[in-house]
């Protein structure tokens, strides 16, 4: 193994993660730069609004509220400095795609719970998406050739780390360490599954 595949089994282990993302990701990834950062933008404005719809949804959980609304902001930074990014390349913003890994890690949601219940699964998957999210930006901000995205990509890397963080201490919180780690531990299992069956595209984060 060599010291880089050393370090992101590591930074895996960190996260979580039960698999790293397939090294050859980022080489595929650069050569269809457009088609990427149309994703990133949209998974960034994806997050800030699953941030809102917590916000709506749950607004007695007012530590959620209060973490949660400054998140809103931060993640639409996100999604405004994608594009900005975009445009200083002539790059323009293409139509949203099916998200198949989201949509494959929400149907493993539980079903039939209560609202409260349902929070838990809400948070460990925001968590989670949060978790892969983070990987992929240190991959591309250590592996990706133009040495200017790399600090582009580490900005977001750091951003998605402190996300991650926040909404496991929230499922922690409201929860209890000992029922938010059991499932959260369910859900990585399941999340190594969906990397391994999900086509290795350059045109997505995910
Ligand atoms: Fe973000
Ligand atoms: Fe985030």
């Amino acid at each position: 193994m060599t010291t880089t595949e050393q370090d992101d089994l590591q930074s895996v282990q960190m996260l979580g993660l039960k698999l790293p993302t397939d090294p050859r990701w980022v080489r595929i990834a650069e050569i269809e730069l457009e088609e990427i950062l149309t994703d990133h933008a949209y998974c960034e404005q994806k997050a800030a609004m699953h941030c809102m719809l917590m916000i709506s949804r749950y607004p007695e959980y007012t530590r959620l509220v209060d973490d949660l609304a400054p998140i809103v902001t931060e993640e639409w930074g996100h999604f405004r400095q994608v594009l900005a990014e975009m445009k200083k390349r002539n790059l323009t913003l293409g139509r949203q795609r099916k998200d198949e890994y989201v949509n494959k890690l929400r149907s493993f949601m539980k079903t039939g719970v209560s609202r409260e219940e349902k929070l838990l699964e809400e948070l460990l998957v925001a968590g989670l998406i949060e978790a892969r999210s983070c990987e992929r930006f240190r991959l591309l901000s250590i592996n990706i050739k133009e040495v200017e995205l790399r600090s582009f990509y580490h900005k977001f890397m750091v951003s998605e780390a402190g996300h991650y963080v926040l909404f496991l201490d929230l499922a922690r919180s409201y929860f209890g360490k000992e029922k938010a780690e059991a499932r959260w531990q369910e859900y990585l299992e399941h999340e190594a599954k969906i990397i391994d069956t999900l086509e290795l595209r350059g045109d997505r984060m995910h």
